[in-house]
């Protein structure tokens, strides 16, 4: 078993080398699934079980709207076309975010690869999509409430998108920004953090290798000595 078995990628950096490459961000959403399809493959190489993805932040709506409509039109078409794939090797996919609020194509087709994915057990990938940290964690106080159950870290647990989902070990966030921007606030208390300067296009195997290799040296106390 590997000791890794959650890592969690805030994927930024797309619009900028959009930019740079041919001054079209959506060029740049574009090639930044390239790198999706290869940390995907080193995580099942690695065993990582999990693998969370920052896709669409719930502020991510201030965007313009033709940027929006490419992302999620993009996320359409890697469904269609690849849910046969995911299939065969094995891979599942959950969404995690607000979802009630994406367009009603996009909902169907979240809803089909979901349950056509559900039994397979390679690697789990949750695409968190329209979410925020913030957010859910109102929603989990007010299922805890309506439940009438205690507010304790077992049940806000259980009441989170990541409902069953270990807490990541690993969180990268790359495009040589230092936050998090609402992403698993809760669930990455005693995360280890890697901030990469690359754009998530650039980003490679090697590099992703290089923080699985710096995580296995890495004393992790969790308040202890
Ligand atoms: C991250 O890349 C992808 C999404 C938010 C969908 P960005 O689009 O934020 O890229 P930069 O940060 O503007 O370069
Ligand atoms: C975070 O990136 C969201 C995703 C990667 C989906 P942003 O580019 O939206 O973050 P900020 O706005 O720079 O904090
Ligand atoms: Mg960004």
């Amino acid at each position: 078993m590997s000791p890794i078995k959650h890592v969690a990628i805030i994927m930024d950096g797309n619009g900028r080398w959009g930019l740079k490459h041919k001054n079209s961000r959506n060029l740049g959403h574009r090639a930044g699934l390239n790198t999706v399809e290869t940390v995907i493959d080193e995580c099942i190489k690695e065993k990582i079980k999990y693998l969370t993805l920052y896709t669409f932040s719930t502020e991510n709506w201030k965007r313009p709207k033709k940027e929006i409509n490419f992302l999620f039109n993009l996320l359409e078409n890697f469904l269609i076309k690849r849910v046969k794939d995911l299939i065969k090797n094995k891979i599942s996919v959950k969404f995690i975010g607000e979802l009630s609020k994406l367009p009603i194509t996009l909902k169907t087709l979240i809803k089909t690869s979901e349950k056509k994915t559900l039994q397979n057990s390679i690697i789990q990938i949750n695409v968190a999509l329209n979410y925020g940290s913030k957010g859910e964690l109102i929603n989990a106080l007010r299922s805890i409430n309506k439940k009438k159950i205690k507010i304790n870290e077992q049940n806000i647990d259980k009441n989170l998108f990541t409902k069953g989902i270990p807490d990541p070990e690993i969180l990268i966030r790359t495009g040589n920004t230092q936050r998090l921007s609402n992403f698993l606030l809760w669930q990455s208390a005693y995360t280890e953090i890697f901030f990469e300067k690359k754009l998530w296009p650039d980003f490679s195997k090697k590099d992703f290798k290089k923080i699985l290799t710096k995580f296995k040296y890495i004393k992790r106390n969790f308040g202890s000595i």
